[in-house]
């Protein structure tokens, strides 16, 4: 667990190298080669086209446009918007103002706002060993020191490993969390260790940056409430229209105290301004037509999903292989047998058996090492099509474990 600082590579220097070592994301490179054709992806985190509301949102900006002669101009966050995301947050057992919502583009930018916000150069970051690279892109600008505890493909992140740190004297500028449906790992944080990490926030006087970028989207009884539901003080919690309605909208949301409402409010007005004033009230309008339906319509459509992937890892993976079960979100996180290496069985997936998984170690908190794991989509791929793909991916697994 020793803290790694982030740095430039050893090869960038002078004027016009980067100035913090940001590299191409892999991710990115491997969804464009996963975007052949005949390659089955389930390496992407994109929603499934069908449960994308194209035609209700086309009516919702035809709706404001003719409607409202302000909507292509500058303006104001668009009030009725942010009452709608405070009432989608009341599901999450979010309690919050109109006012303590930041409109961003995407909970990307979200991220981005909170790093800028709490990090001061040299600070440290506390983070799960495997991370949404998202989150690893937004602080690497700061290089702050990365402090890292595991997650458990059980329980979800090690909140004791983290009361370890702090114990021992570590006073990271924020620790990182997603409470619910984990990405990359599939995985939610019981009630218990919950209210351990806010207890933990609280103890040491360290901002919890919670991304709830799918905690709208869980599929089994019992949603258990974000971690901004148990501290509105010590809480920051990043939200997304991505997931629920359209990546392209690029429309998502950080819920601040009151205390950093302003000066976030400030850094969003140097990084673009506003979000679109169409998008928007589009959405406002969208928002308010039935849009607990359409959630539970995505929600069944990602269920059935997940079920397909679930039973077919059953049926098709070696022994020795473990997965994750997730209750929500997009991706199930898996564990290989030790000898398997990740990044070569990624690469062989795509060249032999046409399937696109990402490796783990394109997740790594900090220098990417080899791994044994892998993580699987369900979200972008029709029941039929995971299924295909799980079965090949369970032959070519069966093939390296016998033949080497
Ligand atoms: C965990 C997580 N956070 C944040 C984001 C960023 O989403 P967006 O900027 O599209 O809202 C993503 C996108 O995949 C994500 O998986």
């Amino acid at each position: 667990m020793a803290a790694i600082t982030l740095d430039r590579p050893p090869n960038a220097t002078g004027a016009a190298a980067p100035r913090c070592g940001l590299a191409r994301s892999r991710l990115r490179e491997l969804a464009l080669l996963a975007g052949q054709p005949g390659i089955l992806s389930l390496a992407g985190g994109l929603p499934a086209p069908e449960l994308i509301p194209r035609s209700a949102y086309a009516r919702a900006l035809q709706d404001v446009l003719a409607a409202e002669d302000t909507a292509l101009q500058y303006g104001r966050p668009c009030e009725p918007l942010r009452e709608r995301i405070v009432e989608l947050l009341r599901e999450r057992g979010v309690d919050c103002a109109p006012a303590d919502v930041l409109l961003t583009s995407g909970a990307q930018q979200a991220l981005s706002l909170a790093a800028q916000l709490l990090l001061e150069p040299g600070d440290q970051v506390l983070m799960e060993e495997h991370v949404y690279t998202g989150l690893r892109q937004a602080v690497l600008p700061h290089r702050p020191s990365i402090l890292t505890v595991r997650t458990d493909l059980d329980t979800g992140m090690d909140v004791d490993g983290a009361w370890r740190l702090l114990a021992g004297g570590a006073r990271p500028a924020f620790v990182y969390a997603i409470a619910d449906t984990h990405n990359p790992c599939g995985v939610r944080l019981g009630h218990e260790q919950r209210a351990r990490l806010v207890a933990l926030a609280q103890r040491y006087g360290v901002p919890i940056v919670e991304d709830d970028s799918y905690g709208l989207l869980h599929y089994d009884r019992d949603p258990l409430p974000a971690l901004r539901a148990l501290d509105p003080d010590w809480v920051i919690c990043a939200g997304t229209f991505s997931k629920i309605i359209a990546p392209a909208l690029r429309l998502g949301w950080l819920v601040l105290p009151p205390r950093l409402v302003a000066a976030a409010g400030v850094l969003k007005e140097a990084a673009d301004l506003e979000c679109s004033a169409l998008t928007q009230r589009a959405v406002a309008r969208l928002l308010e037509q039935r849009f607990a339906g359409h959630l539970e319509r995505i929600r069944a459509g990602y269920r059935g999903r997940r079920n397909a992937m679930l039973a077919a890892l059953r049926d098709h993976f070696p022994e020795g292989t473990r997965w994750t079960h997730p209750p929500g979100g997009f991706f199930v996180w898996v564990e290989l047998p030790r000898r398997l290496d990740g990044d070569r069985v990624c690469e062989e997936a795509l060249a032999e058996a046409r399937v696109a998984v990402v490796p783990g170690s394109a997740f790594a908190a900090t220098a990417p090492a080899p791994g044994n794991h892998l993580r699987l989509s369900f979200a972008s791929c029709a029941p039929d099509d995971i299924r295909t793909a799980v079965a090949r991916l369970g032959r070519l697994l069966e093939r390296r474990l016998t033949h080497g």
